[in-house]
């Protein structure tokens, strides 16, 4: 009978302990949390070489590229790796018809070669400190949120003007475990990012949207670029005087490969995660937002398919925001389906009985908690409605350009009403925007997209969170979307470059006018103003209800699991994840290997095919199995899986071995295991990686690119 409580006992123990394999742990608090652990699933190096601050440590080779992905330096002079869909949208800028580097690819011979790319930038950390008792001094209790927020603001603007830093570094502070804890972080951001290469889409993407999400996989996921300095090695503007950046640390390569059980970890900025939610915000999330974001993607994708494959020049102009769209839509289809299948909602729901049982169990916590569940319980009941309201609002509304374009309109308005300064820097920003628009715009895209995304925010809706503009257009149209659209498409300005340029260049009384009467402006304005006062109201009480209550929930949860190691959720903040190399079982009777081949490229191989046509060249040297030093034994490795729990802005982290080793480029998760964003199951939460000699083998042999390879540091031994 004992023993049997002592089993049940350790039985309970072990549900709440988070699992090896789960967390995106703090680069500087890993010695005292995480060493340990690591050491015995295999790291064979310190917590100080990952992260320090008196030496240089593998955090200095790692950036935040562009602010959504994260790349690695792997040479001394400043050349970076990141996956292919972080670079796309550079490779798409310099692509066009006759230059298509998307389809053919794009190696740049010397320097002089490398494309720069405005607006990309590489952030790395130089430290972080742990800023909780300055940013939470002085705070009242029960103050409202927003007085809350505000004494906080004051906090963190006092702190970034006392703070002690060199004029070339900025800082960034932001808030851990639902703002319980501030973090501050010291950046160096470099501006001047050039493009070095790429390989074609059907390498770098191969099995585009089917492949997705999707393991077994065979993508070579990546691109290089190149961070340039002023002659002083520090961050400068684009120039062409600028030269290649001399890293503090480079990655050091592997070609040694890796097998079942071997330890690794991702360093990088996963974006986002949400792993203390109750099992009533995953209910909500898996019940109602996700299917109606699902819906609304659908449509637009089968939209932007229909024109995309029958016209060339719309496939380009639209080929980064189809795989941004489709990325999310895919992933929450798995999302459903992994919580779903791992009983998330139950599984939150027995934490919840345990918590409650502790919680009563103590007189303190009893009067400080007991009442939080059932407050949180309520609140996302009541926030339901405005959620829903407001995914069909984001959802919608960005994917219509028309509307993006009367939000700048918008934006124009307003800074007239200010002053003429105001209105001039206004018009120059919108003007080089919408250049950017029209490059990849169609109007009859766009207005299908309108047609058939505008019927959904009508009919899927309450009428009362629809615009009466459009609902008094319908009538005028004989309830036909198709009509509405004809005629509005037909009337505005906005859809028409030549129209908009020439409004825009007429004094600023008459633009300011002409804007007024568009009738996309109209239509604008109408749904803006619907949703801002019937929607977000209420949207944004209940949302600060639930992050005071959901941040004493987290604080609560901190204190009564202390056998529990917490992490916090990602926030774009640079992180380390570790794991082993493992196969998994998605479902019954399937098991997955965790490594591909070239003999898996060949198999999907449809000729001809928009996402399974293979080069030429790489097929033949497939045939001829010219794989070089990347191959072992006769094979070519191409992607492999493990147990690291990764998320969004994950991709383009590097995939190091127990000695730090770069052995392969972070790029997806698989289908069954999206759902780790919530609540991670280490049963079936892998993420996919590009092996190192994939990467290599195409940089080489199929690209000739030995220049790069030149430059960086590899080795073939242990
Ligand atoms: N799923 C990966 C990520 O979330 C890759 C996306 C890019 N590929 C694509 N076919 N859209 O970013
Ligand atoms: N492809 C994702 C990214 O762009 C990484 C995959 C994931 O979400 O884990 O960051």
């Amino acid at each position: 009978m004992k023993s049997f409580f002592l089993s049940l006992g350790i039985f309970i123990l072990f549900s709440v302990k988070v699992k090896a394999d789960e967390g995106m742990w703090l680069p500087q608090l890993l010695q005292s949390l995480n060493e340990k652990e690591m050491k015995r699933m295999g790291m064979k190096i310190s917590a100080a070489d990952i992260y320090s601050i008196s030496k240089s440590s593998l955090k200095d080779a790692i950036v935040s590229f562009g602010g959504f992905c994260t790349a690695e330096v792997i040479s001394d002079k400043g050349l970076l790796l990141t996956n292919h869909h972080c670079g796309f949208d550079a490779i798409q800028n310099h692509s066009s018809l006759t230059d298509n580097y998307i389809q053919k690819g794009f190696w740049a011979k010397n320097y002089g070669q490398e494309l720069p790319n405005q607006s990309l930038f590489a952030t790395f950390i130089v430290r972080i400190e742990e800023v909780t008792n300055t940013v939470l001094a002085g705070l009242p209790a029960n103050i409202s949120e927003k007085e809350r927020q505000s004494l906080i603001d004051k906090n963190i603007a006092q702190l970034r003007k006392d703070y002690k830093k060199e004029t070339y570094e900025d800082l960034i502070i932001r808030p851990f475990f639902d703002g319980n804890k501030y973090y501050l972080f010291v950046t160096e951001t470099y501006r001047d990012v050039r493009l070095v290469g790429a390989p074609p889409s059907s390498i770098g993407n191969f099995g585009k949207d089917t492949d997705n999400w999707m393991w077994p996989r065979h993508t070579g996921d990546f691109s290089m670029f190149r961070i340039y300095a002023g002659k002083d090695n520090k961050p400068a503007a684009y120039s062409p005087e600028n030269v290649p950046y001399t890293p503090k640390r480079s990655l050091k390569i592997s070609l040694k490969g890796l097998k079942e059980g071997d330890f690794t970890m991702v360093f990088g900025f996963p974006g986002r995660t949400n792993e203390y939610l109750t099992a009533a915000a995953v209910k909500q999330v898996m019940t109602v937002n996700d299917p109606a974001k699902i819906k609304i993607r659908h449509q637009a994708l089968d939209v932007l398919n229909r024109y995309m494959r029958s016209d060339e020049k719309i496939r380009i102009q639209y080929a980064a925001k189809y795989a941004s769209v489709e990325n999310a839509y895919k992933k929450w289809q798995g999302e459903v389906l992994g919580l779903t299948r791992s009983g998330a909602v139950d599984k939150k729901l027995a934490y919840e009985m345990e918590f409650t049982k502790r919680v009563n169990a103590n007189p303190q916590w009893k009067a400080a908690y007991s009442d939080l569940l059932p407050k949180l319980n309520e609140a996302y009941a009541m926030i339901e409605p405005y959620a829903y309201a407001r995914d069909y609002y984001n959802e919608v509304m960005p994917r219509i350009e028309l509307m993006g374009i009367a939000a700048d309109m918008n934006s124009l308005v307003i800074a007239y009403a200010k002053d003429e300064a105001s209105y001039l820097k206004r018009k120059e920003e919108i003007r080089i925007k919408l250049e950017e628009t029209y490059k990849e715009y169609n109007m009859q895209v766009d207005r299908s997209l309108f047609e058939s995304l505008i019927a959904l925010y009508s009919v899927d809706q309450p009428g009362n969170y629809v615009s009466p503009i459009l609902k008094q257009s319908l009538t005028n149209q004989q309830q036909t979307y198709l009509a509405v659209a004809a005629d509005l498409y037909a009337k505005t300005s906005f859809a028409y470059p030549d129209s908009m340029y020439a409004l825009l260049a007429k004094t600023p009384a008459e633009t300011i006018e002409a804007i007024g009467a568009d009738p996309a402006y109209q239509l604008y304005l109408d749904m803006n103003k619907t949703y801002t006062t019937n929607v977000s109201p209420k949207l944004n009480e209940w949302q600060s209800n639930i992050n005071q209550w959901q941040r004493s929930y987290m604080k609560a949860q901190l204190e009564v699991f202390p056998e529990k190691k917490f992490y916090p959720d990602a926030n774009g903040t640079l992180r380390v994840t570790y794991g082993n190399v493992k196969p998994y079982q998605p479902s019954n009777g399937v098991s997955y290997h965790y490594y591909t081949y070239m003999e898996g490229i060949m198999e999907k191989y449809k000729p001809g095919d928009y996402e399974f046509d293979v080069p030429q060249k790489l097929i033949d040297l497939y045939k001829t199995k010219d794989f070089g030093r990347y191959g072992v034994n006769g094979k070519q490795p191409v992607c492999f899986i493990a147990a690291n729990h990764t998320t969004g802005g994950n991709s383009g982290s590097p995939a190091l071995d127990a000695y730090g080793n770069l052995v392969g480029l972070n790029f997806d998760r698989v289908w069954e295991g999206t759902m780790s964003d919530l609540n991670y199951d280490a049963s079936i939460c892998r993420n996919i990686m590009v092996d190192i000699r994939y990467i290599l083998f195409i940089v080489d042999k199929f690209a000739g690119a030995t220049n790069l390879i030149a430059e960086m540091n590899i080795s073939s031994g242990k």
